[in-house]
């Protein structure tokens, strides 16, 4: 059995920014060491290059552009993401879209540097779409659930089991309102090859203990 992914997004939350995003990141990389688990963070670029220094977990950025080195004023260089010690990217997330050209060339940049790429998509049409880009991971995400309390896993199985069907190159992440074991697993059950969350994490009042749960989750 292949092992599961979990990747937390920590977006630009208060609580998973600067100092407070390399602690976060440490207790990530102290549960991913204890239970073996394979737990990635996605962290805003100018805080990449810091929490890459303290964990030993793949640190990804949340958005990277289709650039090469010139002038691109506040644009974010492939090269750049992976100097500051980055291993992938999260593209073309529900909260910063990108059209599909742009997707296409962009992971391509990535992957010829050998960075990760995780292409995220809203629905299971833009799911097959983005899966011919051959990512490493395609994560789908309904907007509408994204910070709430309602898990994907509940509210729209049925688009985690079309998903499974229309990733066909790449390993299927669902998000959007993750919060516990059972959201995992039931994800899991349904034929995804792991999570991708945020709030669950960045907002709990302890990151550690909920980590533990969504990693009991996975077994
Ligand atoms: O990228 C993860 C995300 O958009 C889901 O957010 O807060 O619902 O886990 P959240």
């Amino acid at each position: 059995m292949t092992q599961s992914t979990i990747i937390i997004n920590f977006k630009t939350y208060a609580e998973s920014t600067g100092e407070n995003a390399v602690k976060l990141a440490k207790i990530c990389d102290d549960v991913a060491k204890e239970t073996g688990a394979d737990i990635r963070v996605a962290v805003q670029a100018v805080d990449v290059f810091r929490i890459a220094k303290e964990v030993s977990i793949p640190v990804y950025g949340q958005h990277c552009d289709d650039i090469t080195a010139g002038a691109h004023t506040g644009f974010i260089l492939p090269e750049a993401l992976k100097e500051a010690g980055a291993k992938g990217s999260l593209v073309n997330h529900s909260e910063h879209k990108i059209p599909h050209d742009k997707v296409e060339a962009v992971v391509k940049r990535l992957k010829e540097l050998g960075l990760a790429t995780c292409i995220c998509a809203v629905d299971d049409d833009e799911a097959s779409k983005v899966d011919v880009f051959n990512p490493d991971f395609v994560a789908v995400e309904p907007p509408e659930l994204i910070g709430g309390n309602i898990s994907v896993s509940t509210a729209r199985p049925e688009l985690i089991k079309h998903s499974v069907d229309s990733v066909k190159n790449s390993k299927l992440l669902v998000g959007a309102g993750v919060k516990n074991a059972n959201d995992v697993r039931i994800g899991l059950q349904l034929g995804a090859h792991g999570v991708l969350l945020a709030s669950g994490i960045t907002k709990a009042k302890d990151p550690r203990a909920v980590l533990l749960d969504l990693v009991s989750g996975t077994k």
